[in-house]
C-alpha cells in the first residue's frame, strides 16, 4: 500500500482484502449507467459482517465516503464511485446462511445473486418471487437498497414484501437487527422499510432473511400486438378481471426493432405499434378455456392484431426474450433512461402527454418505450442521433427529463419507480417529494449517517 489511509486500513483490519489495482478500481467504480469514469480510492471486499461493520467503522473515524457495491446493474449512477470513495463490495459475501422450512424463510448474505436466491427457494420446493432479467448479475443487498420490483410485481409485489428480516450496518457504526424474521411485530417505526430503497445511503445490509412463497404455478406465453396503447390498457383489464395474470409487459415496435438487431426472429409478418407479453397461471381445469375466451374475445374486439401463444416452454422462453432482451440490445448505445411511475388509470393520457411532447420537441431522438404495465412503470429510453457528441446528449436529455418530470407531477406520478434515484435523477426528486418530505429524509439520513459517509452525493445532497 502506499496510501497512509489504506496503510492504516489495512492495520487495523489485518484479514480485509483491499483492491487497488486499475483494472479493479475501473471495474468495482461503475454501474451499468457508464455515464462517469470511475475513480474510487479502493475496494474493500470483506469476507462477513463483522468485516463490514468493521470497515463502516474505520470509514466513520477517518472522514473516508463508502460506495456500498453489489451487482452494480443499477441504472441511476447509485454505485457509483467517481470520487476517491472507498468501494465496500459484498461480492464475497454470498452464502445461504440458512433455510427454516416452518417460517418458509431464506436467510442470505447480501453479495448472492437474485437468481442463485431462486435456485435456493427451488431446492426447498418453494420460489423467491420477485424477478427481473438482471437476475444473474444483480445482488440481493443491491435489490434491497433500491427496493427492486421487475416483471412480476403485479402479482407479488416488490422486494420490500418479501424482506422480514435486516442485518444493517449503519453509517453510525452500529449493527441494526431489523425485522428478525417476525410475520407482525407492532412496536413502532419500522426501521426496516427504511433501509430498503434507501440506495445505500442508510447504512450497508449484512444479512437478510427472505419470505419465500409456495412454487410458481404452471403457466401460459402469449405475444400480443395492438393498435394503440388504449386498446392495450382494455387488454389489460380483461385478462387482469377474467384469468390470474403473473406478467403482463409492454414494449413499442422501436423496442422490439433494436432487440431483433441483436439477432432473432420477428415474431409476426408486419410491424405494429405497441407488443404485450402476458404470462398467465393455469392452476384450474378451466384455465386453459377461460385463456382461449379471453383470447378470442380481445381479437374479436379488434384489439389485438396479432397474437401467438407459446407451445412449450422453449417458444416461450423466446417470447420472454424479446422483452427482456431489451436493456441488453440498448446498452451499446448508452441510452439516457427514465424510469417513471403513474397510477395505472393515469397511463394512458400521460403517455399520450409525454408522446406527443417528445414528438414535437424532440424529433432528432429514437424513444424507446417499454415498461411493467399493471404497476403503472414506464422505461422510456432517449437514444443518441448519430453525429450529435455526448454532452450535448446529455444536456438535451436533461431537458427531457425535465419535461417528463413536469408531465409526472400533472399525472401525480414518481420520477423513479425502481431504479432509485441515485445521481441520475437527483435533480429531479423534488418533482416527486414534497420539500417537507425531503428535509425529513435528511433528519433520518443525519442520524443514520451522522458522519456523512454512507454514499454522499446520491439521492439528494447534505
Ligand atoms: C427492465 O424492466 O427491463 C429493467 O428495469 C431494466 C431497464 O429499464 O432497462
Ligand atoms: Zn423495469
Amino acid at each position: 500500500m502506499i496510501n497512509p489511509r489504506l496503510d492504516d486500513l489495512h492495520r487495523r483490519i489485518p484479514g480485509l482484502r483491499l483492491e487497488t489495482a486499475p483494472a479493479e478500481l475501473e471495474y468495482y467504480g461503475r454501474d451499468w449507467t457508464r455515464r462517469w469514469t470511475p475513480a474510487p480510492l479502493a475496494i474493500a471486499l470483506p469476507a462477513n459482517a463483522g468485516e463490514a461493520q468493521a470497515v463502516v467503522r474505520w470509514a466513520g473515524a477517518h472522514q473516508v465516503a463508502i460506495v456500498p457495491s453489489g451487482g452494480r446493474t443499477g441504472l441511476s449512477g447509485g454505485a457509483v464511485a467517481a470520487n476517491g470513495e472507498l468501494v465496500l463490495s459484498l461480492s464475497r459475501m454470498n452464502r445461504v446462511l440458512g433455510f427454516d422450512p416452518v417460517d418458509r424463510t431464506l436467510t442470505v448474505e447480501p453479495g448472492i445473486t437474485l437468481q442463485a436466491v431462486h435456485e435456493a427457494a427451488a431446492e426447498h420446493g418453494l420460489a423467491y418471487p420477485v424477478d427481473f432479467a438482471a437476475r444473474g448479475s444483480c445482488s440481493i443487498g443491491g435489490n434491497i437498497a433500491t427496493n427492486a420490483g421487475g416483471i412480476r410485481v403485479l402479482r407479488y409485489g416488490n422486494t420490500r414484501e418479501w424482506v422480514t428480516g435486516l442485518k444493517l450496518v449503519a453509517g453510525s457504526g452500529e449493527l441494526l437487527d431489523l425485522g428478525r424474521g417476525l410475520v407482525k411485530n407492532s412496536s413502532g417505526y419500522d426501521l426496516r422499510h427504511l433501509a430498503i430503497g434507501s440506495e445505500g445511503t442508510l447504512g450497508v445490509v449484512v444479512e437478510a432473511t427472505l419470505k419465500l412463497a409456495d412454487p410458481p404455478p404452471p403457466t401460459q406465453v402469449m405475444l400480443l400486438a395492438l393498435p394503440s396503447f388504449d386498446v392495450l390498457m382494455q387488454v389489460f383489464a380483461q385478462l387482469r378481471d377474467r384469468l390470474r395474470l403473473e406478467a403482463f409487459e409492454f414494449f413499442t415496435d422501436r423496442a422490439l426493432h433494436h432487440v431483433l438487431a441483436h439477432g432473432g426472429q420477428a415474431p409476426f409478418d408486419q410491424v405494429h405499434p405497441y407488443y404485450v407479453v402476458a404470462e398467465l397461471a393455469m392452476e384450474g381445469e378451466g384455465d386453459e378455456a377461460a385463456m382461449l375466451a379471453a383470447f378470442e374475445h380481445c381479437m374479436g374486439q379488434g384489439w389485438v392484431s396479432d397474437g401467438v401463444i407459446a407451445q412449450g416452454e422453449a417458444q416461450a422462453a423466446q417470447l420472454w426474450r424479446l422483452r427482456e432482451g431489451i436493456t441488453e440490445s440498448l446498452a451499446r448505445h448508452v441510452p439516457y433512461k427514465n424510469d417513471v411511475s403513474v397510477r395505472v388509470s393515469a397511463m394512458p393520457a400521460f403517455l399520450a402527454e409525454a408522446q406527443a411532447l417528445l414528438a414535437q420537441g424532440y424529433p432528432q431522438f429514437d424513444v424507446v418505450w417499454f415498461g411493467h404495465i399493471g404497476d403503472g412503470n414506464l422505461h422510456i429510453n432517449v437514444l443518441r442521433p448519430d453525429g450529435m457528441d455526448d454532452a450535448q446528449f446529455v444536456a438535451q436529455c436533461e431537458q427531457v427529463t425535465r419535461i417528463l418530470a413536469q408531465t409526472l407531477q400533472r399525472h401525480g406520478g414518481s420520477i423513479s419507480a425502481e431504479h432509485g434515484i441515485g445521481l441520475v435523477k437527483k435533480a429531479y426528486l423534488p418533482s416527486t417529494r414534497s420539500a417537507a418530505e425531503i428535509e425529513v429524509m435528511r433528519g433520518i439520513r443525519r442520524v443514520l449517517d451522522p458522519y456523512g459517509i454512507m454514499n454522499p452525493g446520491k439521492l439528494f445532497d447534505p
